[in-house]
């Protein structure tokens, strides 16, 4: 049986990954701390430690389960966290990241997947949708935390001969995303509309993001750990859409009387983000299954289920 380690596996994407995989036939080793995580996500097949990435016993699960694939996905994911705190942020997920890898190298495992980002490493770019190539300028910690794994992996590739693919994910949405942080405005918008809750929306609502469904992210991590290629990849639709169209759409699935409460645009927020996806439609022979209203559909009707 081939074995797959996840961090990070009781997570939105990192649970829907594990899925797969058991699915596919894979043992599936699952390390995560629960940070934001929760345990109902995840497959009762999966093994799971309780464990931070930094923590040193992260030797021993290796140690023990000798995984063959390693796909990294825990992170301190809040962008405004990394400005407040950027030695927290750096530590999970500079420090932890490097933890990781340096299991992977000892344990020599086959290939190791990383969830890195295009919107935050791109920063507001000129050229629309963006390609891989664009000058990478983030515009936070959380950005050059991602950027900076990106460049390690690089590195372990060519003195060690450590094969990875690194993914720079768009917007990522669907079931399970967690809406009590501040990432996931659809997750957000849904939870506030299904319980009555008026969405609250900051700025003009014409700021633009690439988003792209999970299942379509699960299929492109899939992919990466199946190829032969390594180097990084945008995952995105490499279409643009802003925030009021994601809010048209939404109340039209939930509450088409549903009144938003409009507040100041935050400082600092991106103006456009949008990949080019066509390396990974070259490389990896991926592309979007899901257009936004068929993902939206099947967002809602998840939230709805859950409760
Ligand atoms: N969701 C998106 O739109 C998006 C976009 C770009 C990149 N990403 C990346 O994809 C990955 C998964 O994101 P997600 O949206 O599923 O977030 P998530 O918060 O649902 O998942 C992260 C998981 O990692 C765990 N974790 C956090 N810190 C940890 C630590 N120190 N040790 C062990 N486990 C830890 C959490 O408990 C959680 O289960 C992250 O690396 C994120 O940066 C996500």
């Amino acid at each position: 049986m081939k074995k797959a380690l996840i961090t990070g596996g009781a997570g939105f994407i990192g649970s829907h990954l594990v899925d797969r995989l058991i699915e596919d036939g894979f043992s599936v080793v699952v390390v995560d701390n629960l940070s934001t995580g929760d345990k109902k996500n995840l497959n009762p097949k999966a093994k799971f430690y309780k464990l931070d990435i930094c923590s040193p016993k992260l030797v021993d699960v290796f140690k023990k389960e000798k995984p063959e694939y390693v796909f990294h996905l825990a992170a301190q994911i809040d962008v405004r966290k990394s400005v407040e705190d950027p030695i927290s942020s750096a530590s999970t997920n500079i420090l932890g990241s490097l933890n990781l890898l340096e299991c992977s190298r000892v344990f020599n495992i086959k290939k190791f997947i990383f969830t890195s980002t295009g919107g935050a490493i791109y920063g507001d770019a000129n050229i629309i949708p963006t390609p891989e190539s664009y000058t990478e300028e983030p515009l936070s910690p959380y950005g050059i935390e991602k950027l900076s794994i990106d460049k390690y992996l690089n590195y372990y590739y060519n003195i060690f001969k450590l094969s990875y693919i690194s993914l720079r994910l768009g917007n990522v949405y669907g079931s399970r995303q967690n809406s009590k942080g501040e990432a996931g405005v659809v997750a957000i918008f849904c939870d506030n509309m299904l319980q009555g809750k008026k969405p609250i929306l900051y700025g003009s609502g014409k700021n633009t993001r690439d988003f792209v469904f999970v299942a379509d992210v699960v299929n492109a991590l899939f992919l990466a750990m199946k190829s032969s290629k390594t180097g990084v990849y945008n995952i995105g639709t490499g279409k643009e859409t802003n925030i009021n169209q994601i809010l048209k759409n939404l109340k039209m699935l939930i509450d088409p009387k549903c009144k938003e409460i409009r507040e100041q645009a935050k400082k600092g927020e991106q103006k456009r983000s949008c990949l080019d996806n066509r390396k990974a439609k070259r490389d990896l022979g991926w592309k979007p299954k899901y257009d936004l209203e068929k993902g939206l559909e099947e967002t809602v009707n998840c939230f709805k289920n859950e409760g």
